[in-house]
């Protein structure tokens, strides 16, 4: 059975961002175009998950909904829960507990973008497995400032460590992960780390060493941001833009996906168009609702009257 439930996890305090941050979320700052919540939204709506659980602060969570809604105009369905102070990434697992009932769910970091070339299939693959966790890594110049994983010369994980001051390897563990049904267990299990946090690394090592963790390593091909201090941001940025008007394809935009995936139909897209009024992601959006093969104005009335 495929993965159906995923958890947004929005809250932290955005330390490495004040004064930024101060007064608003971090994953409600704009990454060029959208709120940078957008993109980590539209990685799981691209792994097919229609079951969303955000979690933010209890401060924070008034603007996520007042942006997100109940789901509805993306075909998808939203729950929101609060998380009231930082204590760790894999209390997502506990907070989320009476909403997961046992089941496997994914997991995206509020302030990760990843871009790729088949990234859905990718994705779809991912969430397609039954057994075990997936993870992805990718390579970068600083490892130290994430979770590290090291593999052995035939490609097998041997260790999982979270910022180690002399990273083993280069490649950095993504915040994007997708989880089978015992992790509600598992995490039960964990205790804080010595930062006083329930550190998803160790969820990831309980995994690599039961040997039911999947790692895939993104290739080159493919970009993945975290935008957590104000340079990562601006490069973040940066990088949606190039790729929006110098490619013409979009990056991390919920609207799009929906339609892609077949979440919405060609007059809801097109609703969509609308309420971004005159910016020029709504004229690209209300473009694609007309010019949808197979999407024609009958289905889009039978929608419409639905
Ligand atoms: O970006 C990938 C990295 O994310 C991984 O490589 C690391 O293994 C993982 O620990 C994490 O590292 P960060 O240092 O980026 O974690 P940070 O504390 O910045 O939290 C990441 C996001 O999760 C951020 O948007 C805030 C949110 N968060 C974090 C914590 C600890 C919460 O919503 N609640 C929390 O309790």
């Amino acid at each position: 059975m495929s993965i159906v439930k995923g958890i947004l996890l929005a809250g932290g305090s955005g330390t490495r961002l004040h004064p930024m941050t101060l007064a608003a979320s971090k994953q409600l700052l704009p990454v060029y175009d959208k709120p940078m919540v957008y993109y980590p939204l539209s990685t799981l709506m691209l792994a097919g998950i229609r079951d969303i659980l955000l979690i933010s602060t209890p401060q924070d969570l008034p603007q996520f909904r007042r942006l997100l809604g109940s789901g509805e105009r993306l075909g998808i369905r939203f729950t929101y829960a609060e998380q009231p102070r930082p204590d760790g990434i894999a209390q997502a697992f506990h907070i989320g507990a009476e909403w997961l009932n046992g089941e496997p769910v994914a997991l995206a970091l509020g302030d990760n973008l990843v871009h790729a070339d088949h990234l859905s299939t990718l994705l779809r693959r991912a969430a397609a497995r039954d057994d075990g966790a997936t993870i992805f890594a990718y390579q970068v110049r600083d490892p130290e400032r994430y979770g590290v994983i090291s593999f052995t010369e035939d490609g097998r994980a041997t260790d999982i460590v979270e910022k180690p001051p002399a990273p083993r390897s280069n490649w950095a563990v993504t915040g994007l992960y997708f989880y089978d049904g015992r992790v509600g267990e598992y995490a039960r299990n964990l205790k804080p780390s010595a930062r006083g946090e329930l550190e998803i690394t160790d969820l990831n090592r309980i995994y690599l060493e039961a040997g039911r963790l999947h790692v895939e390593r993104l290739s080159r091909g493919c970009a993945w941001l975290d935008a957590g201090t104000p340079d990562s941001l601006i490069q973040a940025a940066t990088f949606v833009q190039t790729i929006q008007t110098r490619a013409g394809m979009l990056v991390g935009c919920p609207e799009e996906v929906a339609f892609r995936m077949g979440f919405i139909h060609a007059v809801q897209l097109r609703a969509e168009a609308r309420r971004l009024g005159k910016t020029e992601l709504g004229r690209v959006l209300a473009e694609l609702a007309d010019s949808a093969p197979g999407l024609t104005l009958a289905s889009d009335r039978s929608v419409a009257q639905a």
